[in-house]
């Protein structure tokens, strides 16, 4: 590929992976040894620098801290039994990446400029890619607003950065989840589509009741009818139902999530019936009284596929069947995480060699 960067290089003097014991790496806290940063100013990109990891200064009225204009991206690269590093559908988050930013009013950046500085920056720290079952490096660009001033208006400048953190298993076990009827996370013609940093702060206060009442998540319903399910915490939802595997469309109220494209696929190949539509939680509880619903789980980056072991709403905790080896959620991880560590043969071109 012809680059179409202009890039600046610095590189640390030495490495600080010899820090990091790779078979016990809590989620999202060590960081590889360089970040991508890149500002835009006066309407046009910087040149982009590839840098070591290290702090940076910000002025205290810093735009995005008062205001919120500030989205993030998550995708994960993997180490294949050979040592060749995988990046999956980078271009459907740079894809995301710039919607996030249109909704927010921020710059856009190309799409493929934005897949090159992801590889610049893998190449550089490809020996930080964990290898093993669950291991792989987690990426995370994001870009925020930084003028530096008191006002509520669109910026005129802002930062766009890259860290990368080796990271493990996100659920060490299947997960609780508990139906919100009271708090919601979006809203027709609002921000819930796109990944924008506030979308996740006010999810909080709503989901540490759910965890005092013992739930790992949330399962967010619409706000209009308080009745159709949408996603988990940073996770699409999907429930097998009498054979048919079911997830709400998307819309601007619900991420439209890499891992859930790539589910839909990969579940439409192996011979399931996928269905995208509405799904109302009166119709999860029809079903889970009939005996007719067989699986639940989440979608994403991080997590991959979670297993849901409970839904809960109102009075009714449901308890969903024991997993077997002929379980829905399993049989598409398997080959879901196949296709992305190489072990089965990437069929769809989903894969980027760095
Ligand atoms: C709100 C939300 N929904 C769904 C997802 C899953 O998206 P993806 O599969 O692209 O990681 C995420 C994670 O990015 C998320 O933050």
């Amino acid at each position: 590929m012809k680059s179409v960067l202009n890039l600046s290089v610095e590189k640390v003097k030495e490495s600080r992976i010899k820090e990091v014991d790779f078979n016990n790496i809590p989620f999202g806290k060590f960081f590889s040894d360089h970040m991508i940063e890149m500002d835009w100013h006066k309407g046009h990109w910087e040149t982009p620098k590839l840098r070591p990891f290290q702090n940076i200064s910000i002025h205290p009225a810093t735009s995005a801290l008062h205001y919120g204009q500030a989205i993030f991206e998550g995708m994960k690269a993997y180490k294949t039994e050979s040592g060749e590093v995988l990046l999956f559908r980078p271009d459907k988050n740079a894809a995301r990446f710039n919607y996030s930013a249109s909704r927010m009013a921020m710059p856009t950046i190309p799409e493929d400029q934005f897949v090159e500085l992801l590889l610049e920056l893998l190449k550089l720290d490809r020996s930080w890619v964990p290898t093993g079952e669950d291991g792989a490096l987690y990426i995370r660009p994001f870009m925020f607003a930084t003028n530096e001033m008191v006002g509520v208006k669109i910026a005129e400048h802002y930062k766009f950065m890259v860290i990368t953190c080796p990271v493990g298993k996100y659920y060490a076990k299947p997960v609780s989840v508990l139906v919100q009827d009271e708090y919601f996370r979006a809203f027709p013609g609002g921000t819930g589509a796109a990944k924008a940093a506030g979308n996740y702060g006010g999810t909080y206060y709503p989901a540490g009741l759910a965890m005092k009442e013992g739930y790992d998540q949330i399962l967010w319903l619409d706000v209009v009818e308080k009745k159709y399910v949408q996603e988990i915490g940073t996770m699409n939802f999907f429930v097998q139902i009498d054979g048919e595997v079911l997830t709400p469309p998307v819309s601007d109220s619900i991420l439209d999530g890499v891992t859930r494209m790539s589910v839909i696929s990969v579940l439409k190949d192996m011979g399931y019936k996928v269905s995208e539509r509405e799904i109302s939680i009166d119709e999860i509880v029809e079903a889970h009284k009939a005996g007719k619903l067989q699986a639940a789980f989440g979608t994403g980056t991080a997590a991959t596929i979670a297993f849901i072991r409970e839904i809960g709403y109102r009075e009714e905790r449901m308890a969903l069947p024991e997993f077997d080896d002929n379980y829905v959620a399993y049989k598409v991880k398997d080959k879901l995480e196949g296709i992305k560590r190489g072990r089965y043969e990437d069929t769809y071109g989903w894969n980027v060699s760095v």
